[in-house]
């Protein structure tokens, strides 16, 4: 039983090193879950560093992404997203709200599912562009590493939580990971309508991995209700929880706003979030550790998929503003 306590206000994102989780050695995995459950508590933000996913892939795949976006409008719109039940493909500027009533996102980005395990089946909604040899191959292989992480960082997670380090690989072992590519192109300092790179926004999953390039904007919530910068930080991933976390541990863990400022760096901002939830029919409940004593939990259980389904509805829809 993990009592609830109200969080302090962090003033910093905590830089956590996996390797000595990665080691095998249980007081090792035991210490990263400390880290994880303070940082969890706290801001619901952390980095991770030593994390296993080589350097060299993690870069490649920010410069894919530069391909990608290069390519020809009419090109990137032969994917439109609207064709894909899952939102798969090219989702062109200005389509999606994620602060509502504020003015659509300068961003545009590309989405593709993959089976976090070898052999699992390919999203057959996927949608991959004809005329960039080797992007497809690249994507693979960067997925086929951020799905290792997050499977690993679920494990940690579950440590964390004072549960079997397996508690969640039911959920996870046969689920998919969404794997965004994201362009936020240079803007001039303000917007209109609070209109940002990114809108303040929860992520709707259980663990988004992010891959950021140097330029910076990224502005996490603390529990004091401040901004704080998730500066770029070579070397790292910025993990965050999403709302399914908050289900599952009745608010103990938090899924935190933050979001994309307008990109004034004079150059193309990109980033690379990999959303990792469990598969669609999973239910979502609150786990034993956190269950309260007397009382029922905050949130009904809810299967992933509804709770997906739910969230898109709700961004979507304010896009039409
Ligand atoms: C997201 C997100 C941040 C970024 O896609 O949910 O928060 O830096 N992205 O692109
Ligand atoms: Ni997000």
């Amino acid at each position: 039983m993990i009592i609830y306590t109200p969080p302090k206000p962090a003033e910093h994102i905590p830089v956590i090193d996996l390797a000595p989780s990665l080691s095998g050695d249980r007081d090792g995995m035991q210490s990263v879950a400390w880290e994880i459950h303070k940082a969890c508590r706290d801001t619901g933000f952390f980095y991770v560093k030593n994390h296993g996913v080589p350097e060299e892939l993690a870069l490649a795949q920010l410069e894919w992404a530069g391909r990608f976006f290069a390519l020809p409008v009419d090109e990137k719109l032969k994917l439109d997203f609207k064709s894909s039940p899952r939102r798969l493909g090219y989702e062109p500027f200005l389509r999606q709200v994620l602060d509502e009533g504020s003015a659509p996102d300068l961003k545009e980005s590309y989405m593709y599912r993959q089976a976090h395990v070898e052999g699992g089946t390919e999203d057959p909604t996927n949608q991959w562009p004809d005329n960039l040899p080797g992007f497809r191959e690249q994507a693979t292989a960067y997925r086929r590493a951020v799905s290792g992480l997050a499977l690993h960082l679920m494990r940690c997670v579950a440590r964390s939580l004072d549960l079997p380090n397996g508690y969640f690989d039911d959920g996870f072992q046969s689920a998919s990971a969404s794997v965004r590519l994201l362009r936020y192109p240079p803007q001039a300092d303000t917007g209109t309508r609070n209109q940002l790179g990114a809108g303040a926004h929860t992520d709707w999953g259980a663990l988004t991995i992010l891959l950021q390039d140097d330029c910076g904007g990224l502005e996490v919530r603390n529990a004091a209700g401040d901004w704080i910068r998730a500066m770029p930080i070579p070397g790292t991933f910025v993990i965050n929880l999403g709302d399914m976390m908050r289900r599952w541990t009745n608010d103990v863990y938090h899924s935190t706003l933050h979001r994309v400022l307008n990109n004034v760096s004079g150059r193309d901002r990109y980033s690379v979030a990999t959303f990792n939830g469990p598969h669609e029919s999973y239910l979502v409940e609150c786990v034993p550790s956190c269950r309260p004593v007397d009382q029922a939990p905050l949130y009904e259980p809810c299967t992933a998929g509804e709770h997906t389904r739910q969230m898109a509805a709700k961004t979507y829809d304010m896009a039409a503003l």
